[in-house]
């Protein structure tokens, strides 16, 4: 059995440069837009309450940077290989050339939780946001369609989650540029409410609330770290629109990096200022940024800040399933899935069955099965595949110098195993739950390609037909 499958490099070059295929309709601002779309989210609005006053305490600040620079070292392999095959599918695509069909489909397979449990988790994160919001105009939903499947809470259903993926779905549906323009209104809207909280917030900061800094020490600022990672998740959903680039080799790098060090200062800033507002350990709530307005009689702002969450959320929510979209349309174009997944619709060039799997997925994840100790997994998953990445260009460096790249990564090896490290170490600070669930998706996925991958794979069957070959047809 040929499990490594060389030649995946000249296979996969192959595919970006085809003819047929998806619109070619961003550019370098749509990229950066979609960037900050997929990674403010929950992460700021939601968790950054949490961590500080469960692990980090004000300095929270510094979790922020530290996951900020492990997504920064990774940012840099990103970009770099964006910048070199401007393919679809993003790392499952960049292990594929690297390393061959079958870790790649472990890739595809791990990049699939990620997508799938970060939709889920984000729409649920939504719905709560939702129903609070609506809640002060004196609406309230029934308790069993108002959250997962959890009968000792009397909920059955998160109805308000599968409305939410269902619209954005069909927005999907209408073709990249218009769902790009929508993205795009959004994200302005999202980043004007972070400003307009950092502008009205600092007023409040008592550089007392600053401290105990440290009050759970080190350790907790690691922990802390760890979670917070996912406020970062989201900059390498970017790569995933490589295909429908103008100018790809230009414009990847400058959407990868440019919108993760956007996110990066205003993820500092905010945590600053929040901390600096209110005692840390009074935010563990779930509105923490809205609640540090209430906090000192800035009601209206914190009005403004709600609606901001909620648009910023479903940004997030956009970007993770075009993400997940792409993703499935690249690996069912290799054939590792079945190769109708990966047809596009004529008139708006999208895949629509991909668009249809990805919000049945998202669907039964956020509406029914309750997540909690599950959100790690998007973690883990995100981290593994950071690593991979990461080795991958040291890697391909060595083995194909040939290949033209328009972004290099600076200091290599130095970078890549830096970024290695800095992941490594966030992700041993992940729970034994999250390593054991992360584990048993790895065995359902290796169960999955010696039953069905291997045997279409798209790769293997232009590998039969070389020298001449050109990769089989969707
Ligand atoms: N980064 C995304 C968020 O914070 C997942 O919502």
């Amino acid at each position: 059995m040929d499990l490594f499958r060389k030649k995946s490099m000249d296979y996969m070059l192959n595919q970006a440069n085809g003819k047929k295929g998806l619109q070619k309709a961003l550019g370098a601002f749509d990229l950066t837009m979609l960037g900050v779309g997929a990674v403010i989210g929950t992460g700021i609005f939601v968790l950054t309450g949490i961590v500080a006053a469960q692990s980090a305490g004000p300095a929270i600040i510094l979790s922020f940077i530290f996951s900020g620079i492990a997504c920064a070292l990774t940012a840099l392999c990103y970009a770099e290989f964006a910048s070199m095959i401007p393919a679809s599918g993003s790392a499952y695509t960049y292990s594929y050339t690297t390393f061959g069909e079958l870790f790649a489909w472990i890739l595809g397979w791990d990049l699939i939780l990620e997508y799938g449990l970060a939709c889920a988790v984000v729409a649920s994160g939504w719905s709560a946001y939702f129903q609070e919001l609506v809640r002060g105009f004196g609406i309230e939903l029934p308790t069993a369609i108002s959250a997962a499947y959890n009968p000792s809470k009397g909920t059955y259903i998160d109805v308000m989650a599968m409305l939410i993926v269902f619209v954005l779905s069909a927005v999907l549906l209408t073709g990249v540029k218009e769902s790009s323009r929508i993205n795009n209104v959004m994200v302005i809207i999202k980043i004007s409410v972070i400003l307009l909280f950092l502008v009205v917030g600092i007023f409040y900061v008592k550089p007392s609330n600053w401290s105990p800094f440290m009050p759970f020490g080190f350790s907790g600022v690691m922990q802390g770290a760890a979670t917070a990672f996912l406020a970062y998740i989201g900059f390498d959903a970017v790569s995933s629109a490589a295909e429908e680039v103008r100018n790809p080799q230009r414009d990847m790098p400058i959407g990868i990096i440019s919108s993760l060090m956007i996110c990066i200062v205003l993820y500092v800033a905010v945590s600053s200022v929040l901390t600096g507002m209110i005692p840390y350990a009074k935010l563990n709530v779930g509105d923490p940024v809205a609640f540090a307005l209430r906090f000192v009689h800035q009601n209206w702002v914190a009005g403004f800040v709600s609606l901001g969450a909620i648009l910023g959320i479903t940004t997030v929510l956009f970007v993770m399933m075009y993400g997940q979209t792409r993703l499935f349309f690249a690996i069912s174009r290799d054939g590792l899935l079945p190769k109708r997944i990966s047809e596009l619709t004529e008139k708006t060039k999208t895949p629509t069955r991909s668009i249809i799997l990805t919000w049945l997925m998202a669907t039964i994840f956020s509406a029914v099965v309750p997540l909690n100790q599950l959100a790690e997994l998007t973690n883990i998953g995100t981290l593994f595949a950071f690593i991979v990445v990461s080795i991958s260009v040291v890697v391909l460096r060595k083995r194909r110098p040939d290949i033209k790249r328009n972004f290099r990564t600076p200091l290599v090896p130095y970078i890549p195993i830096l970024a290695v490290v800095s992941c490594g170490y966030l992700m041993i600070n992940l729970s034994k739950v999250t390593w054991i669930g992360f584990l048993i998706w790895f065995a359902i996925g290796l169960v999955i390609y010696f039953g069905y991958g291997y045997r279409h794979s798209a790769l293997g069957q232009w590998k039969a037909k070389e020298p001449s070959a050109e990769p089989a047809e969707n």
